[in-house]
């Protein structure tokens, strides 16, 4: 049994362990965390999940104290003679107490293997929790000696105790959004863990080739391609086409890859794709960027645009794939100032249109909104199956 701590929007990483798990097999511990029923579980794997652990200790009912007592107890044993230096870090989750609270049973830990010969390393608590970067940096989970213990309470008072596997590779996202030789700010900045999680979404059958129809700088092609999946993309734009070849050439030499891609200019509205297509991941056309919410006449003139457009690419896909096509895309919803989402029309004819939405067990559709607090534009993800 594994835990992971989800990332900002955890309905997204909910959704994303369901569809590679299985949604039977995650339960929700609260906003934070999941448990997953799996023998095996990657985090380089999964673009919604900050951290994954193995599940060492289950506690039904108990307190801060309880916790303190039994980490002390079960590692002072564990640890006994350990040949080497331990580093631990320890994360706390869903617990309303100090960072020194949580550093405290650290410090007592330390103590008592000093008694026993056994030198240990505590990484130091700024929070109750360590962010994501100070877990990376330290290598914890990574190795038999650099331990994070992930202390997780559940919203019914139920408490896990796990020992970390990994955090994020957060250098490794940021090295492939941002050296890749060609960015483009206005056709929008897919982040890598979102491409990540979408295609997990559409969950391809392994070795599937996928298309995006709107691909843009190829960032969703750039993660397929990583995750060993044959990777095909289309845009309008001849400048894009280019755009995403140099960064998928830019991809196989830096992480000494080799993977066939297929790139070409096409209208999703009408062109013909080559096939096969396994399954379908794009992040669609979103309409224009807004800085700030537009005038009710001015967003209904854009939602029409925006409906047009992916009403015609959906109808042109429908007959080029099979039945049972995996397809996610993300479409543009609108945030009002006061937090209210304006859909587009597309969503509530979508059987019309040959497909249907994945139904999840333990979220709904509405709650697959991706989106900063700052942005009027939200990326709406519609996880679909061809009808
Ligand atoms: C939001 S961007 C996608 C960005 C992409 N995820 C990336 O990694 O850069 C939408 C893309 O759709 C393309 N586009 C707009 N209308 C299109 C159409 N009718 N057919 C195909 N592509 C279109 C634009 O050129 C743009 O590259």
């Amino acid at each position: 049994m594994y835990v992971t701590i989800l990332g900002r929007q955890p309905a997204l990483g909910i959704a994303e362990l369901e569809r590679v798990f299985g949604g039977n097999n995650v339960t929700p511990l609260s906003n934070l965390a999941a448990t997953v029923d799996t023998d095996r579980l990657e985090i380089q794997d999964l673009g919604g999940a900050l951290k994954a652990g193995v599940v060492i200790i289950d506690i039904t009912s108990g307190d801060w104290h309880k916790v303190n007592k039994k980490i002390v107890q079960h590692y002072t044993q564990e640890w006994a003679a350990f040949e080497g230096k331990i580093t631990l870090g320890l994360s706390a989750y869903g617990f309303d107490v100090d960072p020194r609270d949580v550093q405290k049973i650290g410090i007592i830990l330390k103590q008592k293997l000093k008694k026993a010969g056994v030198s240990l390393r505590l990484v130091p608590n700024q929070d109750t929790a360590l962010s994501t970067a100070t877990s990376h940096h330290n290598k914890l989970g990574l190795a038999s000696n650099k331990v994070e213990l992930l202390i997780v309470r559940a919203k019914d008072g139920k408490i896990i105790i796990a020992e970390s596997t990994g955090a994020q590779n957060i250098t490794a996202y940021t090295k492939r959004d941002q050296e890749r030789p060609k960015r483009d700010a206005f056709v929008g900045m897919l982040p890598p863990k979102l491409a990540q999680i979408m295609i997990n979404l559409a969950h391809p059958a392994p070795h599937a080739r996928i298309l995006d129809p709107f691909c843009g700088t190829g960032v969703i092609l750039q993660e397929a391609a990583l995750q060993g999946y044959g990777v095909y993309g289309t845009d309008l734009s001849e400048k894009m086409v280019r755009y995403s070849r140099e960064n998928l050439n830019w991809l196989a030499d830096t992480h000494h890859l080799r993977f066939d891609f297929d790139l070409h200019e096409g209208d999703a509205m009408n062109t013909t794709w080559q096939q096969p297509v396994d399954a379908v991941v794009a992040e669609t056309y979103l309409g224009q960027p807004f800085s700030a919410p537009p005038s009710p006449a001015k967003l209904e003139e854009v939602r029409k645009n925006c409906n047009h457009i992916l009403t015609e690419f959906l109808k042109n896909l429908a007959p080029q794939i099979e039945s049972g096509t995996p397809v996610c895309i993300a479409i543009p919803a609108w945030r009002s100032k006061e937090g209210n989402f304006t859909h587009l029309p597309l969503i509530a004819t979508i059987a019309q249109l040959g497909f249907k939405p994945h139904e999840f067990r333990n979220i709904s559709q509405n709650d697959l909104l991706y989106f900063r607090e700052d942005q009027v534009v939200a990326r709406e993800l519609l996880t679909l199956t061809k009808i």
